[in-house]
């Protein structure tokens, strides 16, 4: 990609975690599996996915919240350096984060103009005069009264929060937000203006954003690229047009199929009593990870790990597909 934001190398992660309490054996738990991924330079990129696949573990992986494998750049910025953290200050200013509880997120001691105000007093942005003028543009910008500088998180609902929570993370003018289920905790029409304010700083600032979402259809209104996970791995990367209209790996199939309440095989529909999802999170080092619920695989499947490969036509925009059946094979779409 010529203008990238994001440019994800090779990223795999892993928590250590321990069976049965303090005293148990160490266990290593596989999350990502050598993701690569690149996001546009104001590109809002989705990311889809049931839950347990990876999809937070992705995002605090961009944010520097967590240590991992690979390498990860922004606007030009390495994120860490041989599997030790370094958020550095120049790397904060760039991308910002907008959580699913905007409730925890904010400190409830202290005014909204204060919390506002915050990442600019630790970047030493401003004097005070001005750092209280950019904090009521912002409240303004996300469509609060300035009004608001002096009332404390407890006052406002759970749609005025959020909007905090977005003038938080904008003010410091990043190039990337990764909003983890943002909209997830609103209800509907709460979540749709919400949804239509990230629109709105998408146009006029050039936001890019990695969109995280279990919700299809709100990925689908307002993502232009997606990527769908299962189990660790991107399993189909392209045009959310393109996904959406034409899903051509199985398990992107089943997620669709189940978010809009069609007859499918109940073995391919995720959260379902027969679906086949062994340890949500652990990717199998054999063969493909969807290899088990799977109704189409082949012998093959189980054996060699496929990659992922664009199956659109020439010309058009791509659309990759990790799937043996679907590169071998005429699409199975659309059953
Ligand atoms: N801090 C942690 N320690 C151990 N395991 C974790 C931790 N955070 C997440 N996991 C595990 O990693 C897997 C992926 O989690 P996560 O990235 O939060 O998935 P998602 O956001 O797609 O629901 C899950 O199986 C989860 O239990
Ligand atoms: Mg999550």
């Amino acid at each position: 990609m010529a203008n990238a934001l994001v440019v994800i190398k090779n990223l795999s992660n892993a928590y250590r975690t321990r069976a049965y309490g303090v005293f148990g054996r160490e266990v290593i738990q596989p999350v990502l599996d050598h993701i690569t991924l690149e996001i546009g330079q104001g590109e809002i990129f989705g990311l889809v996915g049931e839950s347990g696949c990876g999809k937070t573990s992705l995002g605090n992986s961009i944010l520097g919240l967590i240590p991992y494998e690979g390498a990860i750049t922004i606007d030009g910025l390495q994120q860490q350096q041989q599997g030790q953290l370094k958020r550095s200050k120049a790397l904060a200013r760039k991308v910002q984060a907008v959580f699913q509880d905007p409730g925890a997120a904010l400190n409830p001691a202290k005014p909204i103009g204060w919390l506002m105000e915050e990442p600019l007093r630790i970047h030493g942005i401003g004097t005070k005069q001005e750092r209280i003028k950019k904090v009521d543009a912002m409240l303004h910008r996300v469509g609060l009264d300035p009004g608001y500088k002096t009332r404390r998180v407890h006052e406002l609902s759970g749609g005025q929060k959020q909007r905090v929570c977005i003038g938080c993370a904008l003010m410091l003018e990043p190039k990337l937000i990764v909003a983890d289920e943002a909209v997830s905790s609103l209800d509907v029409s709460v979540g749709a203006q919400i949804l239509n304010l990230f629109q709105d700083l998408h146009h006029s600032l050039g936001l890019g954003m990695l969109f995280i979402s279990h919700n299809l259809q709100v990925v689908y209104y307002i993502c232009h690229r997606i990527g769908v996970m299962y189990k660790g791995q991107i399993v189909e990367l392209g045009a959310a047009q393109a996904v959406y209209s034409h899903p051509a790996h199985p398990y992107t199939q089943a997620l669709l199929a189940a978010a809009s309440g069609s007859d499918l095989s109940p073995r391919l529909v995720p959260g379902s009593p027969g679906f086949a999802s062994p340890s949500p999170g652990l990717y199998q080092k054999q063969g493909c990870g969807f290899v088990e619920p799977c109704p189409w695989k082949r012998p093959d499947c189980g054996k060699t790990a496929p990659k992922l490969i664009n199956i659109a036509p020439p010309g058009a925009p791509a659309q990759e597909v990790r799937c043996l059946l679907v590169q071998t094979e005429e699409p199975r779409r659309n059953r």
